[in-house]
């Protein structure tokens, strides 16, 4: 079965894309069928490529960003998806209000899967300028989603 994932943070320049292509890379070598996309709450970045220094600090780790584009999450997304997973706190809230009633995807926060980071989200890089931690994060909580889906 496939498993179709949706990360959102703010922009969708920095932390979900980010997510995305850790979670497409591992789940690939790790022999699992994933789809996964990202986007955003947020309207300012709409149609642009992830954040430069995240693309280059995503990179250096083998993730390649490049050809992503930040598109913004919408209720549709809550069918479309088994999945929706933010990133904050702030995301969830957006989230929640956003989330139609009823069946849906699984609504989550993805730092319930790296609990052992004792995070209750991934800080945004945007404004922390600290890529490599939510990148450590990130591929903490992607380590324990895809062991979470148990494939
Ligand atoms: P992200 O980071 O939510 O991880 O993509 C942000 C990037 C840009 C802005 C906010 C958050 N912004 O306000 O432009």
């Amino acid at each position: 079965m496939t498993n179709r994932i949706l990360f959102v943070c703010l922009g969708n320049i920095c932390r979900s894309p980010a997510a995305e292509g850790v979670v497409r890379k591992l789940a690939k070598d790790a022999g699992i069928d994933v789809v996964v996309d990202s986007a955003g709450t947020g309207e300012w970045h709409l149609g642009e490529p992830p954040y430069s220094p995240m693309q280059r600090a995503a990179l250096a780790r083998g993730y390649d960003l490049s050809s992503l584009r930040a598109r913004l999450v919408t209720a549709r997304d809550f069918t479309s998806f088994d999945w929706v997973i933010g990133m904050d706190d702030n995301n969830m809230a957006n989230l929640r209000n956003l989330q139609p009633a009823g069946q849906g995807a699984k609504l989550v926060k993805f730092t319930q899967f790296a609990p052992q980071s004792g995070a209750q989200g991934v800080p945004d890089p945007y404004y922390t300028r600290d890529f490599e931690g939510a990148l450590d994060l990130i591929e903490q909580a992607a380590l324990g989603f895809l062991d979470h889906l148990g494939v």
